[in-house]
């Protein structure tokens, strides 16, 4: 059974900076800890899980009256590419829907694009680069 909701106990949460960590982090070479920032505070968070085991998480930061931005999405890597990222957009629309909010914006890594575009986010332009490193580019999505 799929779920998707919010960390609860001490051992989900850890779980969710880990899958965050691993599959943003660490392929950069970075050190742990460089996972969260101070918006995890007050971002919603999402975690996908298959049969209680995390799959997928999302974060949401609502920082301006209408728009919202997604952050720090990442799918465990030996399960990309069989819908669980769609999945867990959905429900961060859906989400920001509810609350009231039209439209996404995010920063996608280039290897990132083709999967948001399949999604309906259209393409603003290059943004910046992460850790000096890792173009992202902007996008943005109006909310049905
Ligand atoms: C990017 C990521 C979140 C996508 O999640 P996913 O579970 O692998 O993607 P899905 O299987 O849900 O794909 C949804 C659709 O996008 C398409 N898609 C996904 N990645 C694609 C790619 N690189 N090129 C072309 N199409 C792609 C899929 O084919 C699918 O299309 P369909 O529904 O018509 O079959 C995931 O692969 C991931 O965590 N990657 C590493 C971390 C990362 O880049 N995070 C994003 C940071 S901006």
């Amino acid at each position: 059974m799929i779920a998707v909701k919010t960390p609860g106990s001490e051992k989900e949460w850890d779980a969710y900076y880990d899958l965050r960590y691993r599959i943003l982090r660490e392929p950069l070479g970075k050190e742990r800890g460089s996972e969260r920032n101070e918006g995890d505070q007050t971002g919603i968070h999402f975690a996908l899980y298959e049969n209680d085991v995390l799959i997928a998480v999302a974060r949401l930061d609502c920082v301006h009256e209408t728009i919202c931005q997604v952050r720090f999405v990442a799918v465990e890597s030996h399960l990309q590419g069989k819908g669980y990222g769609r999945r867990i957009m959905t429900a961060v629309e859906n989400e920001a829907l509810k609350r009231g909010y039209h439209k996404l914006i995010l920063h996608a890594r280039d290897y990132a694009l083709p999967f948001y575009e399949k999604l309906g986010y259209i393409l603003v332009g290059p943004s910046y680069k992460l850790f000096d490193m890792l173009q992202h580019f902007e996008m943005f999505k109006v909310l049905a």
